[in-house]
């Protein structure tokens, strides 16, 4: 792709488009980007290139002489190429994505012409524009910055010039959609998470977790965009998960925590039976055998050492915590307990499915936090598979630091080693 702009700056569209990714094409010779100072086609010794308006008014006019004789000079070399002529005015049709694919697909050469002050007289424009392109509703001092933003939103389509197409197809309007969030390290920022599917490495997953955050997204963010789309039977059926997301429950009430009972069993059960399925889901080989048992819980029961989250009576989470010390937690490898011997242990803990994406996690930490200080301990220690990153998150966002690695005993045959953490109270 050839451009050649005709601007009265042509350094500062140099220092901006000889820059990254659009420089280092041009070194390649995959984009040819020239820049003329339209003053040097002046016919007058003073190099003036702009007068006063016929009709009399503010500000000055640019004359069409050596814009037309700048321009024949762009055109002199570029026989044989597609070339589209386009002035760069607020006048113009707005510019987007659709406009600059279309200018790709047809054009193998822009001429992109830059006015200052008023505007250029309107004798060039008739005569030599094969368009005008505005960047949006709103007027600028020079034309500059919109060429600036053709030659960038054009050129990065280019082949060769991004490292794949799917860099530019997949991006915001490219089909109609805003893209997805996009997160980078670290995992906890700030207490903020990334997102637990991003973690999984389940590329199916990823991708239907994106479509459906970009269609969200254009919803909330583009009414008119989203209005445009005609949607596949695909994304119907997302949209209809989004419209039951935001059904979704809501805390209305403050949660309260109790020693759990013979009769809340079933739904420990039941949330156990959840924690599984998403723990299978993610690959994570913890909780995969029969552990944790009925007969576990009924043990806890009896040592009052369970307790039960509820969200207007409904059980929402369990947890199980123990004074120390705890003998499984005697050899740690890779790093140290920082804690002293009056430590309580967090055990087992699993939020109810519906519960997911709430608070109610957060608080099981809180609540077991209050608890172990209720016991009189000056610490927490717990453990989670190494591959467990939701839970991982969950901890470091609580200010639990990792202490080392352990082994369990208690998952016979399944993967038996733990990371091990810890939260020391002020
Ligand atoms: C101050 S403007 C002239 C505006 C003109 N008098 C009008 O009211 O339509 C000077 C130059 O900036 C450029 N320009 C200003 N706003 C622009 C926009 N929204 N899109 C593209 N170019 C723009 C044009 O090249 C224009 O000639």
């Amino acid at each position: 792709m050839r451009i050649d702009i005709l601007t009265l700056f042509p350094e500062s569209i140099q220092g901006v488009l000889g820059e990254s990714i659009l420089g280092r094409a041009a070194a390649k010779g995959i984009l040819d980007i020239r820049c003329h100072q339209i003053r040097d086609y002046t016919e007058n010794k003073q190099k003036q290139v702009d007068d006063y308006p016929y009709g009399g008014g503010w500000g000055q006019v640019m004359n069409a002489q050596p814009l037309k004789s700048c321009l024949d000079h762009a055109l002199s070399d570029a026989e044989g190429l597609r070339t589209r002529v386009i002035y760069m005015s607020p006048q113009g049709q707005p510019f987007n994505q659709a406009k600059a694919r279309q200018l790709k697909a047809d054009y193998d050469h822009l001429v992109l012409v830059c006015g200052h002050y008023e505007g250029v007289d309107e004798r060039f424009i008739e005569a030599c524009v094969d368009e005008e392109i505005s960047l949006g509703d709103f007027v600028l001092t020079g034309g500059e910055i919109a060429a600036m933003a053709v030659a960038d939103c054009v050129c990065r389509m280019v082949p060769g010039v991004l490292s794949d197409e799917q860099c530019y197809t997949g991006e915001s309007h490219w089909d109609g959609l805003l893209e997805y969030p996009q997160y980078t390290r670290p995992e906890t920022w700030e207490g903020r998470s990334v997102p637990e599917v991003l973690l999984g490495g389940n590329h199916a997953e990823i991708e239907h977790w994106r479509r459906k955050k970009s269609l969200e997204r254009t919803m909330q963010k583009r009414p008119d965009m989203f209005e445009k789309l005609s949607l596949s039977d695909a994304d119907q059926k997302l949209v209809q998960e989004i419209e039951k997301d935001k059904k979704r429950r809501k805390l209305t009430d403050p949660l309260e925590c109790r020693p759990a009972e013979e009769k809340d069993l079933p739904a420990i059960m039941e949330i156990v039976r959840q924690a599984k399925n998403s723990l299978k889901k993610y690959r994570v080989d913890q909780w995969q055998g029969d552990y944790p048992t009925e007969a576990v819980f009924q043990r806890d029961m009896e040592n009052g050492n369970c307790y039960v989250i509820s969200h207007k009576s409904e059980i929402a989470a369990f947890f199980v915590i123990t004074m120390g010390p705890e003998p499984g937690y005697d050899q740690i490898t890779d790093g140290k307990w920082h804690s002293g011997e009056d430590y309580c242990v967090l055990h087992r803990a699993a939020v109810k499915s519906d519960f997911r994406g709430t608070s109610v996690a957060s608080e099981v930490i809180d609540f077991a936090v209050s608890e172990a200080k209720k016991r009189g301990a000056s610490a927490l220690r717990t453990d989670t598979h190494r591959k467990n990153k939701a839970m991982r998150a969950l901890l470091e966002r609580k200010g639990c630091r990792f202490a080392g690695n352990i082994l369990i005993n208690s998952e016979p045959g399944h993967d038996n080693r733990r990371q091990a953490f810890e939260l020391i109270f002020d």
